[in-house]
């Protein structure tokens, strides 16, 4: 057994103990900053946050933490914890408003990328106000689900193609593209192709070792003067758990961090508190709002 496979049975044999309740209720299974943290001293060699570590054992931590968000799926499609999920229309209208004030393109002029996109059926709401949408997920059966949302739809709308590595489902409207793979991986075909970006709570899902690429993917993907609207946790005691997560609590000066969206992005508002979270949720933290455009 090498370091890095020490490493990962320490996350899996620990991951209770150091993540905060919070995020058991949200994200079981996955691993946060402060596993890496911890598995740092655990290893005497940094792993959090700036690569660190060599590109074979970044990408085999990777494909843990990839399996964690398998298992988490696994475990919501049987009935589990529902975590993150917002499925009320009263929410969804309020943060379409939100949307339409920023976005204000034609919609059949405006395709909205949203990554780590789950089933979050706002995606569907996007498409049915004629927006062209393209999602992307790791996971098989979050796509499966997010195509079960497409209530316009039957199983013959959707074609499958393979391309780099992933899955592609396309809808015969052509407004409609699923890609099940990395957000994080490059993309020549996404290049500089979306107005704009819906990202709830998936920038917020990503440790910190990740966000580096993936704003720099996001970046690439949009369009300059594209916007971002993004929602994420604010917890209560932020400072303190700043590195806790998932979900992990963030403000307008986390987002805009040179590495994050500040290379290329200027913030252009903080929304506050879009809407309640539901009372299955944790008590102590809000959902937030914030839009950035691309430079
Ligand atoms: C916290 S959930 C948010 C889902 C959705 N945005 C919502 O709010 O309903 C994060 C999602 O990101 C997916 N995910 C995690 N890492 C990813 C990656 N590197 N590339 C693509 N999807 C990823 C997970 O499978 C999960 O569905």
């Amino acid at each position: 057994m090498d370091a890095v496979d020490t490493f990962v049975r320490f996350l899996e044999e620990h991951n209770s103990t150091i993540r905060s309740p919070a995020s058991k209720v949200f994200f079981p299974l996955v691993a946060s900053s402060v596993s890496f943290r911890t598995a740092t001293a655990f290893l005497g060699r940094s792993i959090n946050p700036h690569h660190t570590l060599n590109k074979y054992t970044h990408l085999k931590i990777q494909s843990r933490l990839k399996m964690g968000w398998s298992d988490t799926w696994s475990d919501i499609l049987d009935g589990g914890s529902q975590r993150w999920k917002v499925t009320d229309e009263e929410s969804h209208m309020k943060v379409f408003s939100h949307f339409q004030t920023f976005v204000q393109k034609d919609p059949s002029d405006t395709h909205v990328l949203c990554p780590l996109a789950g089933d979050d059926p706002f995606v569907y709401l996007l498409f049915s106000q004629g927006y062209s949408v393209s999602a992307i997920d790791l996971v098989p059966e979050a796509i499966e689900e997010l195509k079960i949302t497409f209530k316009c739809s039957s199983e013959e709308d959707w074609k499958k193609e393979e391309s780099d590595n992933s899955l592609v489902w396309k809808h015969a409207s052509g407004r409609a593209t699923f890609i099940v793979g990395d957000a994080l991986q490059k993309r020549p075909e996404l290049v500089g192709k979306f107005d704009a970006v819906y990202d709830k709570d998936s920038f917020g899902a990503l440790p910190k070792s990740l966000r580096k690429g993936f704003c720099a993917r996001i970046s690439e993907f949009t369009k300059k003067g594209g916007l971002i609207y993004l929602e994420c946790k604010l917890k209560n005691n932020h400072e303190e758990v700043v590195n806790v997560g998932p979900p992990f609590s963030l403000k307008a000066e986390n987002l805009m961090e040179e590495d994050n969206f500040g290379a290329n992005f200027d913030y252009v508002k903080g929304l506050g508190s879009v809407y309640d979270l539901s009372v299955g949720m944790v008590a102590n933290m809000q959902q937030t709002g914030h839009v950035m455009k691309r430079n």
